[in-house]
């Protein structure tokens, strides 16, 4: 394990720019593989979680490679319903994503093959979708409460999907999705909370026959795809992560009033995902959107944020799905604020790579921030400028409980020890260089 301390600074500033979307490199390798010709995909994440993707693609017989002289990938797919039974296991790493696209995806192929993962995600449910996906007629051996290993036998004959989600998961969604690509007729998921849709938006690119109607009303989501379509290549653009710009983002919030901003170039402003901007700007953070564009048919803008008073809230639940994987960091802008802060609706958070909660209601009291944990939420006593600091940080195998706390370190009045920092490579390879390269001060030295 390879600790790192986090020491305190008096702010950051200065551009950047954060690695590519990592939900939708996943997406767009998946449905790159499932085209009929060569596709590219320029600004893909190359992170762990998305190279097992890419890893487990070969293996079911799709061609990849990359990253080129231009950092561009490229695909040459096996068409839908190509994929063929892998020769060893499938391993996931630590990506809950990749696991739960795949079995989807595995369920309507005619194929045997065995999904594994590291000691976090085999501790993930994976029922969400199984319990779904048991309709099409595939058939799945799992682990102990429906975890890792899964072995899956796909349906060779599938039958169309009618479902409505239970739990609001765009992973849940988008294995669906993808079961009923390759299942003939019309398939419908329904989703009474939208979730980030960057499924529909890539379908619909690649050629699928892909309906989406909102009720204005209710917000409910009615999605329909007809199964077995002729996908066509695509050079996809992936825009940057705003899940990883909001760490320096919100790093750059928390140094003194008045002082230079932090901007990160290109990244991904779909509205399903910003709710971290919705909270923020609820505790008074000045989060400027600079030309606003959009790339591979995402919205896009430059992030600005400058330092200052954050003031405590008590955040709508109704934000959470759009804000789930920014919880940890919003947890540590609320430790910093003046007051004391409420998030509810937050039930998500106890099944992520780690229990979200659970990590950072410990990473917070033992740096000297009063917390509450509550079922579904946490209340966090902010210190209204830096809390105590000081103490060390279990990560738990997870990259966003690693990253938050390193940016609680800077904040804070003494340094920060994270137990281990190689989680942080699942999804921001580079997250040191971006954050030392505005000013934060990262060390292995004595603790
Ligand atoms: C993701 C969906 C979300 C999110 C995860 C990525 C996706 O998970 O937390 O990091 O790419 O579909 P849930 O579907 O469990 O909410």
């Amino acid at each position: 394990m390879s600790h790192l301390i986090a020491r305190p600074v008096d702010g950051l500033s200065g551009r950047t720019h954060v690695p590519g979307d990592k939900s939708i490199s996943h997406r767009a390798l998946i449905l790159s593989a499932l085209t009929v010709g060569r596709s590219t995909v320029e600004g893909l994440l190359a992170a762990e979680d998305v190279l097992a993707t890419a890893a487990a693609l070969r293996a079911l017989g799709a061609r990849i490679e990359g990253p080129d002289a231009h950092g561009r990938w490229q695909i040459d797919g096996v068409g839908v319903g190509g994929l063929t039974s892998p020769a060893g296991a499938l391993d996931m790493g630590n990506s809950g994503t990749g696991a739960r696209l795949f079995l989807g995806l595995l369920a309507t192929h005619a194929v045997r093959a065995t999904l594994i993962g590291d000691a976090s995600l085999s501790r993930r449910p994976m029922g969400r979708v199984l319990d779904p996906l048991a309709p099409t007629g595939a058939r799945f051996e799992a682990g102990e409460g429906g975890r890792l290993p899964v072995t899956v036998v796909g349906s060779a004959d599938p039958l169309p999907l009618e479902t409505r989600l239970s739990v609001p998961s765009a992973q849940v969604k988008s294995a669906l999705l993808l079961a009923a690509l390759n299942t003939p007729g019309r398939s419908r998921v329904i989703e009474p909370v939208p979730t980030r849709d960057h499924s529909e938006r890539m379908l619909a690119a690649a050629g699928a026959e892909i309906s989406v109607t909102a009720d204005p009303a209710t917000g409910e989501r009615v999605i329909d795809l007809i199964g077995q379509p002729e996908l066509t290549p695509v050079d996809w653009a992936v825009p940057g992560d705003i899940s990883s710009a909001a760490f320096p983002l919100v790093a750059g919030l928390l140094g003194a009033p008045g002082g230079a901003p932090v901007t990160v170039n290109g990244v991904g402003v779909n509205p399903l995902r910003t709710g971290l901007l919705d909270a923020l700007d609820a505790m008074g953070a000045r989060i400027e959107r600079v030309d606003p564009r959009s790339r591979g048919g995402e919205p896009i803008a430059d992030l600005v944020a400058y330092p200052g008073r954050l003031d405590a809230i008590e955040m709508d639940p109704a934000l959470a799905p759009r804000l789930i994987d920014e919880c940890p960091i919003l947890f540590v802008a609320a430790a910093c604020a003046h007051g004391t802060s409420r998030f509810t609706g937050l039930g998500e958070l106890r099944v992520k790579e780690s229990d979200r909660l659970g990590a950072m209601a410990d990473a917070l009291a033992a740096n000297g921030v009063g917390v509450e944990v509550l079922d579904d939420g946490l209340v966090v006593e902010g210190a209204g400028g830096r809390p105590p600091g000081g103490a060390t940080v279990a990560t738990h195998l997870d990259h966003r409980i690693a990253m938050s706390a390193l940016v609680l370190g800077g904040a804070c009045a003494a340094p920060v020890v994270i137990d281990d920092a190689a989680a942080i490579a699942t999804s921001f390879p580079g997250f040191v260089e971006v954050m030392t390269g505005l000013g934060a001060h990262f060390d292995a030295g004595r603790r």
